[in-house]
């Protein structure tokens, strides 16, 4: 019987086998997601959560399959990344939501960047000399702009969502306050960063051991504090942090460190919903399929997407899909058009509630064509030679990004920060969470780089209530009216280049999202003048011809390039989560 039982299932795998040998070689079967790839996607019907952490993941789909839509899923999520990735997860930072409703085909984008405290003043980083001091800027109370994250979610939940909030919060609360299993990824980080953390004696005390040493994987990691903050979240909503005991602690903390955040900083933060910026792409070559798609991203005080669709209105005249994806010809192409994008950014972009950003001049069809027009497919330019576009008119790392679909069709894609990994490094006693370090996205000193070696000017010097510029590009794509992609990434100033080139993948060269994602990643932003590439990313006769074309190259510090997480929507409606494998990521469907 026994024998025969197995008899039943070895046949009956031999079949299933044939069938999907049979399926994959269909004429009509996607091609997206190959099974001889080494890239391994998840499918699902239903819906998905992909994020930076397998627990979290599991909580967002956990609330899809409550019958919770996409933005219920990533409210979840991003409280539990707050307790399961302290590194970027975050109550003390902010970000952005890009919001897809399928119903109506329309998109909302929300704002909840951290904002400059009032008592903040334009040269508060400079010192004697009127050098920018590096220190304060990035790793004391007054590196923190005045948090966005939670007042975000609760607009998130206000609008569009539909489970009880304090349901929202659950997961969250229950993994801090039992605990929760260091993951590898957790524990050789905190080991990495334990000297920088442990200067501050309040965050050593929440994130290591007593003895002192650092929490290994496989321990158990219980955040006492962070649980009650999140459940006086859970219980009052933003006002759990922005009034009553958290703020208290907070204005307390700032107090005690010559911080500047106030009650009346906290009481004013108000996260806004903003219209998107949007562009369309067409596939050269596909213009009589009207194959266009519809690229829905972050408008400022992002700067992702609009030199996202600058780069892509720059590409669609340019012949990448000739020149091919991995070849020197190719990776100049993408490299030229991210040098100007970069070189606009360092002038043109700021707050939009306090400088007036020239948008419809950056992302237009004409502008990206004039860029194109100067590109020499043979010879790189030097970014000397490239100087932010004059405008005739009135002048004007670690983060962490999760994407997410429901059965109907809604999406979010998230990307939010503390800015640097675990932010300032200082948490607030009492309140178990760490502070962001986003100051230093504001231009501290006209030309001088910061963290990330960007440079800014005017639009983004410092003013009190003001966002900092940021890069962060959550963004959506639509075709026909219906969702195709939900994408995203942290990576600082590399994040809109890593979108552009996962987005191209898809559409130019028909890979699917976990391939699309794991493809080896590069970077130009134009100062500095060099081509930074992830580890062993081209074989050495690539990066021989691309010096050949005038491209320096260099090998980006830690190997790699960002973490990205995506959703692709299948030509038959199934979802394919990508998980980015530069980490521990993980995609959940059901
Ligand atoms: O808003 C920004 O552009 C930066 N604060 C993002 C920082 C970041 O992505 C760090 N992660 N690797």
């Amino acid at each position: 019987m026994k024998y025969m039982h197995q008899t039943i299932i070895f046949i009956a795998s031999f079949f299933l086998a044939f069938v999907s040998l049979a399926d994959n070689t269909k004429a009509d079967t996607p091609p997206l997601v190959r099974y001889d790839s080494i890239h391994h996607p998840t499918i699902a019907p239903n819906g998905m959560v992909v994020s930076q952490n397998k627990l979290a993941s599991q909580v967002g789909a956990d609330i899809l399959k409550q019958g919770g839509n996409a933005i219920d899923a990533a409210i979840a999520t991003a409280f539990a990344l707050a307790v399961t990735l302290p590194r970027a997860g975050n109550l003390g930072g902010g970000g952005f939501m890009l919001v897809h409703i399928e119903e109506t085909d329309q998109q909302f984008a929300l704002d909840y960047r951290e904002l400059a405290p009032e008592l903040a003043t334009r040269d508060m980083y400079l010192d004697d000399k009127g050098d920018v001091d590096k220190q304060k800027a990035w790793f004391t109370h007054q590196s923190a702009g005045v948090p966005g994250t939670v007042a975000g979610m609760y607009l998130a939940w206000e609008k569009w969502g539909s489970l009880k909030w304090k349901n929202l919060l659950a997961p969250a609360i229950r993994l801090a306050d039992k605990g929760m299993v260091v993951s590898y990824d957790l524990g050789t980080n905190l080991q990495r960063r334990q000297e920088r953390l442990s200067k501050n004696p309040i965050t050593k005390h929440y994130l290591y051991k007593q003895d002192g040493t650092s929490y290994q994987a496989g321990d158990i990691l219980r955040q006492r504090d962070l649980a009650k903050t999140l459940k006086r979240i859970a219980r009052k909503g933003a006002k759990g942090f922005y009034q009553g005991k958290t703020a208290d602690l907070i204005v307390a903390d700032m107090q005690a460190n010559e911080g500047l955040i106030t009650h009346a900083d906290l009481n004013n933060y108000k996260a806004v919903i903003r219209e998107v910026v949007s562009g369309e792409f067409t596939v050269p070559g596909t213009e009589d399929l009207v194959d266009n798609y519809q690229i829905v991203s972050m408008p400022p005080p992002s700067s992702g997407g609009i030199h996202l669709i600058q780069m892509l209105n720059t590409l669609e005249h340019l012949p990448l899909k000739e020149q091919g994806r991995d070849t020197a010809e190719g990776i100049h192409l993408l490299v030229e058009a991210m040098r100007v994008a970069y070189a606009d950014r360092s002038v043109h972009l700021g707050d939009p509630d306090f400088y007036d950003v020239p948008l419809e001049f950056l992302i237009s069809e004409d502008y990206g064509k004039k860029i194109a027009d100067g590109i020499n497919l043979n010879q790189a330019r030097k970014s000397s030679d490239v100087a932010p576009v004059t405008i005739a008119k009135k002048e004007s790392p670690d983060t962490t990004h999760f994407s997410v679909v429901d059965k109907f069709g809604n999406a979010v894609a998230n990307t939010y920060t503390l800015n640097f990994s675990y932010g300032s490094g200082i948490m607030v006693k009492g309140a178990g969470f760490l502070l962001n370090n986003e100051m230093d996205d504001f231009s501290s000193k006209p030309g001088v780089p910061n963290m990330f070696g960007l440079i800014g000017a005017e639009a983004n010097k410092i003013e009190p209530e003001k966002r900092m510029l940021s890069s962060m590009t959550p963004t959506i794509v639509t075709k026909d009216g219906k969702l195709k992609m939900v994408i995203g990434t942290p990576g600082g100033s590399t994040i809109i280049t890593q979108v552009f080139q996962v987005f191209l993948n898809v559409t130019e060269f028909d890979m699917g999202m976990s391939e699309a994602i794991n493809a080896p990643r590069f970077h130009h932003q134009w100062r500095p003048d060099m081509l930074f590439t992830e580890k062993d990313a081209f074989p050495a006769e690539t990066n021989a011809a691309l010096e050949k074309l005038g491209h320096k190259i260099k090998v980006r510090g830690s190997g790699k390039i960002g973490r990205f997480e995506g959703v692709l929507v299948l030509p038959d409606g199934k979802l394919e989560g990508g998980a980015d494998i530069r980490g521990d990521d993980s995609a959940e469907g059901y």
